[in-house]
């Protein structure tokens, strides 16, 4: 396959959509960005990278920070400790949603809605001391980029507006479901949704999920049947209420964020990232979704 004509005939289905939808600003540091721009970003299994528009530009990853969260925390430990504790259904309701949680006694649907999303990052810290630590120098250390950092304007903003995230971690901790004080895993939480990466960092740091578990160095992270499974919970939950759509339209696994990129796994072969800060009603990226599609429909790199 010809990679590059391949991204950019990707790139070309997504430009009418471009500046479609609206670029978030629940958390106001991330309503500055061009809801015009867009980049998307290949990484093979056997060392090859491409990419093409502004695919080497910075932005925030936002909820893309939690399969890495997630992968940490079960490389860390026995996997069921932590699946008593968050569950692996697809929700069908928005990313912040607070409505499930008293009918399930604290226990969040799954990894990926904030309120699972919280879970792991507490689990992360018992673990480790420093949960946005850790998986900044994952990030790091796979991309090859030492300068990826937290951005702290970002951070700062999320927090200081943070009052749902606040909401549903007080709710999870009256249900004993958190280990640490509330603001010591929020403060871990928003400071990893604020690292910022470009499709080229994410691309590389997701190449794990698609060698099975493998990360750049050839150690081993995750079991063959971990990175099956995040996987697999990726498809049915990590695009949200959207996941189905997602699921029809791209075929992969993935992962979205508010500040609009979009990490996509095809197992054995590679990892795509695209990114487009305008925003569906769900919270992913339109250009990006629409990219991914022209992608996977024009390469028949899918999971189907
Ligand atoms: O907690 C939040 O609302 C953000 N830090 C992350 C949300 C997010 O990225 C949802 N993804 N589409």
């Amino acid at each position: 396959m010809d990679y590059r004509l391949e991204l950019q005939r990707a790139l070309d289905a997504a430009r009418p959509v471009l500046g479609t939808g609206r670029v978030a600003d629940y958390i106001p540091a991330l309503g500055a960005a061009d809801p015009h721009a867009f980049g998307l970003a290949l990484a093979t299994v056997d060392g090859e990278v491409h990419g093409v528009g502004d695919w080497e530009t910075q932005f925030s990853i936002q909820s893309i920070s939690k399969l890495f969260t997630l992968a940490l925390a079960l490389a860390s430990e026995e996997a069921l400790a932590l699946w008593h504790r968050v569950g692996r259904e697809p929700s069908g309701t928005p990313f912040n949603s607070l409505i499930q949680l008293e009918a399930e006694q604290g226990i969040p649907r799954n990894p990926f809605i904030n309120a699972g999303a919280v879970v792991v990052t507490d689990r992360l810290l018992s673990l480790t001391g420093d949960a946005a630590g850790a998986v900044r120098e994952f990030l790091r250390a796979e991309s090859g980029n030492p300068r990826l950092d937290t951005d702290l304007a970002v951070a700062a903003s999320e927090a200081q507006h943070g009052h749902r995230n606040a909401a549903l971690a007080h709710f999870i901790a009256s249900y004993d479901n958190l280990e640490n004080p509330v603001e010591a895993v929020l403060g871990h939480y928003y400071a990893h949704c604020a690292i910022a990466a470009s499709c080229r960092d994410l691309a590389l740091a997701g190449l794990f999920l698609a060698r099975h578990g493998l990360r750049a160095d050839g150690s081993r992270l995750l079991s063959r049947s971990d990175a099956k499974r995040i996987n697999a919970v990726l498809l049915t939950c990590g695009t949200y209420d959207a996941a189905g759509d997602f699921a029809y339209r791209v075929g992969l696994p993935g992962k979205s964020g508010v500040g609009g990129g979009i990490l996509a796994v095809v197992p054995g072969r590679g990892t795509l990232c695209a990114w487009g800060p305008a925003l569906d009603r769900a919270g992913n990226s339109v250009g990006a979704v629409t990219a991914l599609d022209a992608f996977t429909t024009n390469t028949g790199w899918s999971v189907f």
